[in-house]
């Protein structure tokens, strides 16, 4: 007999094909809407895997319901939406999909650079909506990428592919991470340094760290207060990883110039929130890693890692590699 799966949105044909060849798919058959938690919760109960997105929360509740459940697979690099204690607790394999996105994912966080530093998308509003009378001297001017500081919170994958964009740039690299990565200081002159300095000094701050509790809130009003009035922060990680009041002031006040977001603490964000009001903000619908091609690798390699687990296989990309497989 073939396991069970649930899929909690509908993907695409060839996805759904090579999970129908080892499992019974269960689906929920919208693309953008994402499924109800009461309809979720009940068809938690009775599947061995569940194939889920980052707008899904797996919390204790949904996972003491999964009584057959033998993994969670998530296509998404990010796994915060996900009780991954609780899930080892239980000995509930959690997978994810990173790799495959790291360069698409890089290229986007340089585009959001460039974009806020050379306000185009202002300046783009501002031809459309007839507002342009003439060249003049300082129309729409920005700042500079070329010869600036980039400071990077987060030297993954992405840090480091965003960094070898920035090395081509000409920009001056520093990062803060827990590890110091010598390889790189010494391939692309990258300089490790503590948060505090790489705030006092960088032109960019561009966040790419993983949500947890301990990076909960990592920017806030003092950290804020310590960048440079010309500092721009781009934020393609996660959006509870600032706090949004305080880069809300901070904006108002001109105590930095400017912010790239593509992810928000409440998604999707509200159009009466804040920051949206601000013309210094561009703001992307958490769409970083949303190449064609990336996407549906994404979707497949979260597809194969749901597999390989059910087959007692190893999977990919484990999460948990701790825990035991007792069901
Ligand atoms: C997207 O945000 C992801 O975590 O893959
Ligand atoms: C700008 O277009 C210039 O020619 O300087």
């Amino acid at each position: 007999m073939k396991p069970k799966i649930f899929v909690t949105r509908k993907l695409r044909d060839e996805v759904v094909s090579k999970l129908r060849d080892q499992c019974e798919v269960f689906m929920w058959e919208e693309e953008d809407i994402p499924v109800p938690r009461e309809v979720l919760l009940k068809e938690i109960e009775d599947v061995d895997g569940l194939y889920c997105l980052l707008t899904e929360t797996i919390d204790k509740e949904l996972l003491n319901k999964g009584k057959n459940l033998k993994v969670v697979s998530n296509m998404a690099v990010g796994f915060n939406n996900i009780d991954v204690n609780y899930a080892t607790e239980l000995g509930v394999a959690v997978t994810n999909t990173p790799g495959v996105l790291t360069e698409t994912t890089a290229d986007f966080t340089f585009s959001l650079l460039m974009t806020t530093a050379r306000r185009i998308v202002e300046a783009e509003a501002f031809l459309k909506e007839g507002t342009w009378r003439t060249w003049s001297p300082m129309l729409l001017t920005g700042q500079d990428i070329y010869g600036s500081t980039l400071g990077i919170i987060g030297l993954g994958r992405i840090g480091e592919a965003l960094a070898r964009r920035a090395v081509g740039f000409n920009m001056k690299v520093i990062y803060a991470n827990p590890k110091r990565r010598s390889d790189l200081d010494e391939e692309l002159g990258l300089e490790h340094v503590e948060l505090e300095i790489l705030l006092k000094s960088a032109d960019f701050v561009s966040l790419l760290t993983p949500y947890t509790p301990e990076t909960e809130n990592l920017i806030s009003y003092d950290e804020i207060n310590l960048m440079k009035e010309n500092a721009i922060l781009i934020n393609t990680s996660r959006g509870g990883i600032v706090n949004e009041e305080a880069l809300f002031d901070a904006l108002k006040q001109k105590k930095i110039w400017g912010a790239g977001l593509d992810v928000f603490q409440q998604e999707p964000v509200s159009l009466d929130h804040p920051l949206l009001s601000l013309p210094n903000v561009v703001a992307t619908p958490h769409i970083a890693s949303a190449s064609i091609n990336t996407r549906l690798k994404m979707a497949h390699l979260a597809a194969e890692n749901l597999i390989e687990v059910l087959n007692n296989n190893n999977p990919k990309h484990l999460v948990n590699p701790e825990y035991t497989n007792n069901r």
